[in-house]
């Protein structure tokens, strides 16, 4: 093969959850550090780097038709590097399925990508799917820059190994961040602009470490001392295990001011026998005991949530269940799947697997009852005062877009700029988005 120069220019696609979006942004850091930039808009990068998703099928296929597109009109291609959790279990098939790939990286490895790219310029293919002992966040570069809203992994990986998920495959082993790294990391991220900070891990809540003192912490004691910070001005975190809910992060739901009162807590299905045979290790009513002590703590906390339809064996019965716990939530904001049956996992060799056409009609139904729920939580919320952080401008002239302590979406008019604190009166709504009226500027 013959040798490549080393590229100049690079563009991350980052596809699925919240930590593939940070995990995107660490790489653009550290490509950055070696002299390769940012390709502007609509250019053409010489690297590109597709940080996929594994989580559900449609995800996954993705990635071969975005590596189609990424060839030329004359038949070359830029370098592509595939990364994230597509990498990380079908490395090899990649590999061999798209000869125009010349880089596979895994989630835990790609703190190796400028090694990698030097091997990659000298014509080879190069898989690294490692999971090293050391993690790679102490080989990652200091962050910089930020806007106002930032990501932070605090934990990562899964043990929980429910029957039907592939990422204890993918992310590997649950792994807690040293407290004193994310302390770090958060100082820099709010010195380099970020007002709000979303704590990431699939099972957030687990996260435990030793703070300053030598004394062991949960999430909540770790939101505690984020929160003494003084520029930074919300914290929230996702996602969460019903069973790592401890008392004290409930309890800050009620007492940390800057912690937003938004909780996404993922059920799944509302049937005790699916949840059996999905390895949730909860219950329907555990759960709901878990969301009541969190809204006794924060009687105003929009509540989000996972759901999953078409689990194998899932009957009418147990589906009307879901609905069910459905209606006795009354959530914000959710997000509803189709099963998808993931290569590996213990529920893809399950002989009852439901059909395409019972799982489509159930979704509907599900997402209807979501739909109505959403939108009768913002028409709830019309009339309400609140601070919004300001993310963007919106699509009309004069209209900026940000976002409501309850994490709804919220559009208003006036004198303002990204990352401006503002005061709001929440005016009218819609299923997706509310509408505001500005009061004030409460920090620029
Ligand atoms: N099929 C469908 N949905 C899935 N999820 C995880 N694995 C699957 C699967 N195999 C959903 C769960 C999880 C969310 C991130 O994705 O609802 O909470
Ligand atoms: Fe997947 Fe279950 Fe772990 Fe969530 S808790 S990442 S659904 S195995």
């Amino acid at each position: 093969m013959p040798s490549i120069e080393i590229p100049r220019t690079y563009r991350v696609k980052s596809f699925g959850c919240q930590m593939n979006v940070y995990d995107g942004e660490r790489m653009g850091e550290l490509l950055a550090e070696q002299g390769i930039t940012a390709a502007p808009e609509g250019e053409e990068a010489d690297l590109v780097v597709l940080n996929t998703c594994h989580i559900r099928e449609k995800a996954a296929e993705k990635v071969y038709s975005d590596i189609g597109r990424l060839r030329r009109t004359d038949g070359s291609s830029p370098l592509i590097a595939v990364a994230g959790c597509v990498a990380q279990a079908e490395g090899d098939e990649i590999m061999k399925r798209s000869p125009a790939v010349k880089m596979v990286v895994g989630p835990q490895a790609y703190h190796r990508l400028p090694e990698m790219i030097r091997v990659a310029a000298e014509g080879k293919r190069v898989t690294d799917t490692d999971m090293p002992a050391e993690t790679k966040f102490g080989a990652l570069p200091r962050r910089r820059r930020s806007g106002p809203t930032a990501f932070l992994t605090v934990q990562e990986g899964c043990d929980k190994f429910c029957t039907y998920c592939v990422v204890p495959y993918t992310r590997g082993a649950e792994v807690s961040r040293p407290h004193a790294d994310l302390i770090d990391e958060a100082l820099r991220l709010v010195d380099a602009g970020a007002r709000e900070i979303t704590l990431l891990g699939q099972n957030v809540n687990a996260w435990t470490g030793e703070d300053a003192k030598g004394r062991q912490v949960g999430l909540d004691g770790l939101i505690r001392e984020l929160a003494e910070i003084p520029d930074l001005v919300r914290i929230r975190y996702t996602t969460s295990h019903p069973n790592d809910f401890t008392g004290g992060l409930i309890a800050a739901h009620g007492e940390v001011a800057k912690l937003m009162p938004f909780l996404h807590l993922p059920v799944q299905a509302g049937s005790d026998r699916v949840l059996k045979a999905m390895n949730r290790s909860h219950t329907a009513e555990s759960y709901l005991k878990v969301l009541e002590k969190v809204r006794a703590a924060r009687p105003d906390i929009a509540l989000s949530g996972d759901f999953i339809v078409g689990f194998p064996g899932e009957t009418d019965a147990e589906f009307e269940e879901t609905l069910a716990l459905v209606d006795a939530v009354g959530y914000a904001q959710c997000f509803s799947f189709k099963y998808s049956p993931r290569a590996g996992t213990p529920a893809a060799t399950m002989t009852e697997q439901v059909p395409a056409e019972v799982m489509t009609e159930r979704i509907m139904r599900l997402q209807a009852a979501l739909g109505r729920d959403q939108t009768a939580f913002n028409a709830a919320s019309v009339g309400k005062t609140c601070e919004v952080l300001v993310e963007r401008k919106g699509k009309l002239p004069g209209q900026w877009l940000g976002k409501s302590p309850w994490l709804q979406s919220v559009y208003f008019e006036g004198d303002v700029a990204v990352g401006d604190l503002v005061r709001v009166e929440l005016v009218d709504s819609g299923y997706n988005a509310v509408s505001g009226r500005l009061l004030e500027t409460v920090a620029a």
